[in-house]
Formats: C-alpha cells, structure tokens, sequence
C-alpha cells in the first residue's frame, strides 16, 4: 500500500472487472468504482456476445450487470461501486427507485447512481430515507449540487455528487470551475454531500480535484496509469490549474450565491447537458437490447 494516498478517494470509472483488477495492483489500492450503461454495453464479454450474434432481454441484461458489479465490488475499498439505474424522460422516481433497491441488494458496498433531474432526485430523497447510498449522477451546475444537498439531508451515510468535468470542456465551459464552485457552496453546508469529480480527462483534472479537497474522484484506467507513471504526484497549495485546451481557453462559470437551506424544489436544475448525458446513456443501454435495430 503506498504511503503517499490522496486525501481524495480514488474511483476507476469503467465496466470491466479484469481492468479493476490491473489498476488496483498498478495503484495498490483501488477506494472505488464508478460505472454506468456506456460501460456495461463496453464489457469484453457482453461486446464477445454481441459479436456473436446475441441480444440481452432487459433481464439478462440486469444479470450480466449484476455480475459485473459482483465481482468488482470485492476489489474495491469503501467508496464502493456506484450502479445507475435505468432512466429516460418518462422514468417516474417510483421506477427509479425500484431498480435502486434492487441493485442495492446486489453488494455490500453499493451506491445507486439516479440522474440530476427533477424525478432522479426526488428517488435520491426517498432513497436516502431508506437507507440506501446514492450517487447523483450528470451533474452539470452549481444549482443541481445545491438541490442534491438540501434534497438529502439526514442521510446516514455520506451522499456522492458527480459534476462531469470533461463533457463541460469539451463544449468550452472550464468543467473544474463546477468542482471549485460546488466545494466553495457546500463550506456552508453541513458535510452530507461529497463531491465525486467526474468525467476527468486529463491528469491535470485529477491533480486540481486533489488540490480543491474533492472527497472523490473517478477516473478511466488510461488517466489512472498516466498517474502511476508520474508516481502517483500529488500536487501542493501551489498547483495551478490552466484551463486551456489544444491551446484554447475555457470559459469560466462563475461562482453564485445559492442558500443551501432553500427547498430543493426550488433551484432551477435543467442543464442541457444532463439532458444529452441521459439520451446518449439511453443510446448505449439499448445498443445491447433484443429491441435494438
Ligand atoms: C461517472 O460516474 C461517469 O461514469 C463518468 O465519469 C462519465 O465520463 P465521460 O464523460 O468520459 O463519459
């Protein structure tokens, strides 16, 4: 085990329990992992299948994900494996949360990914509730931080936000601006909510999450053998993050005053961006369905 772990908890974001295996051996540890519906459909077996012909029922593929998250849930400390649901537009929380407390019985150390929209976290709400640990997933905005926040509390086990950094880059946004707003907004809260960045892409993203406290981070397995081959650096106070991409600055998201007492109902959660996070995971869910084209 090195000696020189992050404060920030490290996640592999992926499908595949071989991959889990390799970095946790390459790290030493391994805390987590994240994985969603664009991973499962990416799985070597489930793609070995498809290749050959094969389409999943939904309950087959409820299955091939359930081993999936079976046999990575043994290889991971305890930030746990985060598991998400099955949303579109229609999904009702009702739905979501059945799945959720399905998928919570599958391991131990489970966290039920539900979408930032109005329904995902209206289940986070009955979730937490119940007891179940949840990771709210496409986050996009300060906004919808806040509304996880002030939808969870009294939850007994800690909550996990996801802001996706990359997916905000990639359409010329500074997506860690998000992280450094979200982490300057919960100072004023009481700690239930953790702040998972994700969607990282350059070491650089990871480095700055360690640098803003981020309790967690996920990262693919390429970004996570970048960092061992930097020896697992951590940088100091003075670590400056340069929000330029292929020589172009990102546009800054400033910070706004929310009031985390507030009725969760009452943020303004919409963001394009969860809107087409939850299409395309919709997309990749199906590509491995009977009903697919
Ligand atoms: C997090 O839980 C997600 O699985 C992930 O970070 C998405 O990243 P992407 O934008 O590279 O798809």
């Amino acid at each position: 085990m090195p000696n020189n772990r992050p404060n920030t908890k490290i996640l592999l974001d992926g499908g595949d329990p071989e991959e889990s295996k390799t970095i946790r051996k390459l790290l030493g540890f391994l805390d987590g992992q994240t994985t969603n519906p664009t991973y499962v459909s990416k799985n070597p077996e489930v793609q070995q299948r498809i290749a050959s012909g094969h389409r999943f029922s939904p309950d087959e593929q409820k299955d091939e994900y359930r081993k999936i998250v079976q046999q990575i849930s043994p290889l991971v400390g305890d930030a746990g494996v985060s598991i998400e649901v099955f949303a579109d537009f229609d999904t009702k929380a009702e739905q979501m949360l059945e799945q959720g407390e399905e998928m919570f019985s599958w391991i131990p150390n489970a966290y039920i990914k539900y979408p930032c929209l109005h329904e995902g976290l209206r289940a986070a709400q009955i979730s937490v509730e119940r007891g179940i640990r949840v990771n709210m997933t496409l986050c996009f905005s300060q906004e919808q931080a806040a509304a996880v926040h002030a939808a969870t509390k009294g939850a007994r086990d800690p909550v996990y936000v996801s802001p996706f950094v990359g997916r905000l880059d990639d359409r010329g946004d500074n997506g860690m601006d998000v992280v450094r707003n979200i982490k300057r907004m919960y100072a004023q809260g009481d700690g239930h909510v953790h702040v998972l960045a994700a969607s990282l892409r350059r070491l650089n993203h990871l480095l700055y999450a360690f640098a803003l406290g981020a309790e967690l981070a996920t990262a693919p397995a390429k970004l996570l053998q970048e960092w061992a081959s930097h020896d697992l650096v951590q940088p100091g106070p003075e670590f400056k993050y340069e929000p330029v991409v292929d020589g172009k600055r990102l546009g800054e998201i400033p910070y706004k005053n929310l009031k985390l007492t507030d009725s969760w109902e009452s943020f303004d959660i919409h963001h394009e961006l969860t809107d087409k996070g939850i299409r395309k995971f919709v997309e990749d869910y199906r590509s491995t369905l009977q009903t697919a084209a």
